[in-house]
């Protein structure tokens, strides 16, 4: 039955995370897969988490099936998070929301949805984007096409090639994805006024916007990143948000996130949404409980919350740092790239401009892993690490 399968090679980005376990080198380096670390090296379980699951271990009385969307407390939650506490769009109905299985599940929904519902739509993704996008929409049937972004002269965006290309060749119902924040892989994001022009553009072109929300709280604030999201989302009729509290709440591994749709009536979008609960049904039925109810229990009480926020800046402000201290050391180094962008840059990567054959000396002589595209893991830089990662980075490059 299976003798005319070829073995397929695994994801390049997940493989780093074997290669990197499997290397007995003492000075290893893991820059590769998005996961926040500490100054240790480990990817810690958020204090405000841990009394959270103490909290829920105590209390919690049942295991029984949950239904398609997950915990219906959940919703306003992603809502609030996403919009604001008093947006109009939530009073008003216009917002459906879903637990889903990972940021990654809701983008695996939203692509089944389109494909169904919008057959004719394509899907615009930035070039470049996160691996994952155009595998995902690809095995939905869904056509993925690529709008020009990141600049590597300017380490900026495209933004004049960007939008000719978008004027020049998308069509009424086509998919606009977009990066909330901290844009992964380059770090390089669009600026408030750039959210003003693409809105305008959507608008006048009918286009639905999809905005994956992977990165909250790691730019430059909970609040902040969502501003072009806000502006964004009050002025179109319509928008799909993928969300995922993998980083900000630090649960990766119990595959938490949130997909939401928004329309132009209350009516719409509940139409909308049954269907998006059949996707899901017909997709893995129902999403897991256990990361929504942390974060349901920590939303809910003031003291965890205040703690939550305070974890998050924690982290926000530990990376930040890091990227002023990679161009202080990389400067002293003597290397001959300029590579002072990095500060400038937001979230949890940072596109270096490293050559694959750069990435993959950096591999091989010194057993520091990034991405090869290039993409770096700021979060995995330590006190510990930085000197022999900025030397082993000025000797490859020169
Ligand atoms: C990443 O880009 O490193 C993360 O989003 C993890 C993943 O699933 O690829």
């Amino acid at each position: 039955m299976f003798k005319h399968l070829q073995a397929v090679p695994g994801d390049p980005l997940l493989a780093l995370i074997v290669a990197h376990q499997q290397d007995p080198n003492p000075k290893k380096v893991d820059l590769g897969v998005g996961v926040y670390k500490d100054d240790e090296g480990r990817c810690p379980i958020l204090e405000s988490v841990k009394k959270a699951e103490q909290i829920m271990v105590d209390n919690e009385v049942t295991k029984a099936y949950l239904g398609v969307y997950g915990a219906a407390e959940f919703a306003p939650i992603i809502q609030e998070l996403l919009l604001g506490k008093d947006n109009a769009i939530i009073k008003e109905g216009r917002i459906q929301s879903t637990q889903t299985p990972g940021g990654t599940g809701a983008l695996k929904v939203a692509a089944d949805f389109i494909s169904a519902n919008l057959p004719d739509a394509r899907l615009w993704v930035s070039d470049p984007t996160w691996g994952n996008h155009e595998s995902i929409f690809r095995s939905a049937d869904v056509e993925v096409c690529h709008y020009p972004y990141y600049d590597a002269v300017t380490n900026g965006v495209r933004f004049d090639e960007m939008m000719a290309k978008l004027e020049a060749e998308t069509k009424a119902g086509d998919v606009l994805l977009l990066h909330a924040c901290c844009h992964n892989p380059t770090g390089v994001d669009l600026s408030f006024e750039q959210w003003q022009v693409i809105t305008d553009f959507v608008n006048q072109r009918g286009l639905l916007p999809l905005i994956d929300a992977a990165y909250q709280g790691f730019g430059d604030g909970l609040e902040e990143d969502m501003a072009g999201l806000r502006y964004m989302a009050e002025r179109t009729p319509s928008m799909l948000i993928a969300n995922s509290f993998s980083k900000n709440f630090g649960i990766y591994r119990d595959r938490c996130g949130g997909l939401s749709v928004i329309a132009e009536t209350a009516t719409e979008a509940k139409n909308a949404f049954s269907i998006i609960g059949q996707a899901i049904r017909a997709n893995y039925s129902m999403p897991p409980a256990h990361g929504a109810t942390v974060v349901h229990t920590i939303w809910t009480n003031p003291e965890l919350h205040s703690l939550w926020e305070a974890e998050v800046t924690q982290m926000r402000n530990r990376i930040n740092g890091l990227r002023n201290q990679l161009v202080e050391k990389l400067a002293a180094t003597g290397v001959s790239k300029d590579f002072s962008f990095i500060a400038k840059q937001r979230g949890m990567f940072s596109y270096s401009g490293l050559t694959l054959e750069q990435v993959r000396t950096l591999r091989s002589d010194y057993s520091i892993y990034i991405a090869d595209t290039g993409r770096m893991s700021v979060a995995g830089v330590s006190d510990h690490n930085i000197d022999y990662l900025c030397d082993a980075i000025a000797k490859v490059v020169g």
